[in-house]
C-alpha cells in the first residue's frame, strides 16, 4: 500500500497573499528577514509545472550562494520535490516532476537572455538594475504561453525602479508588503534589536519595508547600489596604497558609540576598496590590540605593507595614538601611525568631504557585517544615531591623500635635475 506523506507548511499572511495572487508580475517587498526569500522560493515551487523551465536570479554570485540557492534547496527538499543539481557553473536544478530551474546572477542582465521561460523569480530585485526585470519579462513565453514573474526585495526609496514597476498599480502587477516583525519564524526580539541600531527613517525602510528616502539623509540611496560590494581584495600587484582610519570612540555599552576601523586599499584605477571593523562593546583597552591584529590581517589579505594608520588624536586620544606606536614597536611591528586632529572642524563638516568619492562611485565595500553597518551609517548620515564608521572612513581618506601626495612630491624631487649652484 502506498503511503502519502504530508508535510506541513505554514505561511504568514503576506506570504500567503503573495503565493495566492493571480497577477502576472508580483512583488513582495519587506523588511530585513520578513520572509521574502522563503516566500519567493516556496511560490516558485508551487507554481512549477511539469517539464517547464524557470529562472531564479540573484544580484551577485555571493548572494546566490549564501541565501537564494540554500533557501530554495531547503524548501524543495522539505517538500520532496528535489531531484538533482548540475553546476554549469551556476546551479541547474531538476525537480522530481521534470521542471528545470536555472539559477543565474543579474550582474550582467544581458546574459539572462536564454531559453523561453514559464516563470522567473528575482530575489533581492532592488539590488539589481532595471534591465534584469525588462530582459526577464521578455523571456516569459514558453510553449506559447504567457509566463509569470515574481520579485522579492527590500525597498530602496521612491526613486528606485522597483517602486515604479511594483508600487504604482501598473496593469498585471500586484505588490505585497511585510514588516520584519510580521515574520513569526525569526528569533524573538529580532526586529527590536535591529531597531535599536537603525535610525527611525532607515528603520521604516529596513524593518517596515516602506519606500522612503531616509528623511534628511545627505546622500541618495541610489549611491549605494549592490554592484559596490565585493568579497576578495584586488590582486596585490594592482594595489597602490593601503591605509587604515580609526575613530576610537569609547565603548559605552550596547547603545554606545562604536570604535570604528576602516581599511582602505587604492587600486591602479583609483578605485578604493573598503572594509570596516566596528564594535560598540570593545573596551578602550582592547583597541590597541585589535588595531595591531587588524593591520596584520589587512597586510596579509592584501599582500603588502600598510602605508599609514590615521588615528583621531584630539586631546586625550593622543594617548591612544602614542600607545599604538609604543605597543606595536614593542612587538617589533612598528605601525606607521599618523596622529590626525580635527582642527576644531565639526564632525559633520569633515564627513561631508566624502561626498565627491561617493557621488563618483569610487568606493567598493567588502561584504561583511561590519562593513554593512558602515554603509548603513553612511546612508543615514547626518540623521542616523551613529556616524563613527563614516568618521573613520574620513580619517582613512584624509590620510590616503596625505600619503599619496607626499609620495608624489618625493618622486618629483627625485626626478627633478639637480640645480647647479
Ligand atoms: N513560511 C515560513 N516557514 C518557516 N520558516 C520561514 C518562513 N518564512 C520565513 N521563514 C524563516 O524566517 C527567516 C527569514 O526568512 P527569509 O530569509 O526568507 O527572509 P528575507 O526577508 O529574505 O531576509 P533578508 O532580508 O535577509 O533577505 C529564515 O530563517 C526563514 O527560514
Ligand atoms: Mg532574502
Amino acid at each position: 500500500m502506498s503511503q502519502i506523506e504530508t508535510r506541513e507548511i505554514r505561511l504568514h499572511p503576506a506570504q500567503n497573499e503573495f503565493t495566492e495572487s493571480p497577477a502576472l508580475f508580483r512583488g513582495f517587498v519587506g523588511g530585513r528577514g520578513s520572509g521574502k526569500s522563503w516566500a519567493g522560493a516556496f511560490d516558485l515551487l508551487c507554481r512549477a509545472r511539469d517539464q517547464r523551465t524557470y529562472l531564479v536570479a540573484s544580484p551577485t554570485g555571493v548572494l546566490m550562494e549564501d541565501t537564494t540557492f540554500p533557501t530554495f534547496t531547503a524548501i524543495a527538499k522539505h517538500l520532496g520535490m528535489w531531484k538533482r543539481v548540475k553546476l554549469t557553473p551556476y546551479p541547474n536544478v531538476t525537480l522530481t516532476t521534470g521542471e528545470t530551474i536555472r539559477f543565474r546572477t543579474a550582474e550582467d542582465p544581458e546574459r539572462m537572455r536564454g531559453p523561453n521561460l514559464s516563470g522567473v523569480w528575482l530575489d533581492e530585485a532592488s539590488l539589481m538594475c532595471e534591465d534584469a526585470y525588462t530582459v526577464a519579462i521578455g523571456c516569459l513565453r514558453e510553449a506559447g504561453e504567457q509566463g509569470w514573474l515574481s520579485a522579492t526585495f527590500t525597498p530602496k526609496g521612491p526613486h528606485h525602479w522597483t517602486f515604479d514597476v511594483f508600487g504604482k498599480n501598473r496593469p498585471d502587477t500586484a505588490l505585497f508588503r511585510a514588516r520584519t516583525g510580521e515574520n513569526p519564524f525569526n528569533p524573538r526580539d529580532f526586529e527590536a534589536t535591529l531597531a535599536r541600531q537603525y535610525g527611525p527613517g532607515f528603520a521604516r525602510q529596513e524593518l517596515g519595508g516602506e519606500f522612503v528616502e531616509t528623511e534628511g539623509a545627505e546622500w541618495p540611496a541610489a549611491w549605494f547600489g549592490e554592484h559596490l560590494w565585493f568579497r576578495d581584495w584586488p590582486h596585490p600587484d594592482d594595489i597602490t596604497l593601503r591605509v587604515m582610519g580609526l575613530d576610537p570612540s569609547k565603548g559605552r555599552g550596547e547603545n554606545g558609540d562604536f570604535s570604528a576601523f576602516v581599511n582602505a586599499a587604492r587600486d591602479t584605477r583609483g578605485i578604493i576598496w573598503l572594509e570596516a571593523d566596528m564594535d560598540n562593546r570593545r573596551p578602550t583597552t582592547q583597541i590597541v590590540t585589535d588595531a595591531i591584529a587588524l593591520a596584520a590581517r589587512f597586510e596579509i589579505e592584501t599582500g603588502g605593507p600598510l602605508d599609514g594608520l590615521g588615528c583621531e588624536s584630539d586631546q586625550f586620544q593622543e594617548l591612544l595614538a602614542t600607545e599604538l606606536i609604543e605597543q606595536s614597536r614593542r612587538r617589533g611591528i612598528q605601525l606607521p601611525v599618523y596622529k590626525l586632529t580635527t582642527k576644531g572642524k565639526p564632525k559633520e563638516e569633515r564627513i561631508r568631504r566624502l561626498t565627491p568619492y561617493l557621488s563618483a562611485g569610487t568606493f567598493r565595500f567588502r561584504d561583511t557585517p561590519s562593513t554593512r553597518l558602515l554603509v548603513a551609517q553612511l546612508q543615514q548620515f547626518p540623521v542616523g544615531s551613529h556616524d563613527d564608521g563614516p568618521d573613520a572612513l574620513e580619517y582613512a581618506m584624509r590620510l590616503a591623500v596625505h600619503v599619496w601626495n607626499a609620495r608624489q612630491a618625493k618622486r618629483t624631487q627625485a626626478t627633478r635635475p639637480a640645480r647647479r649652484g
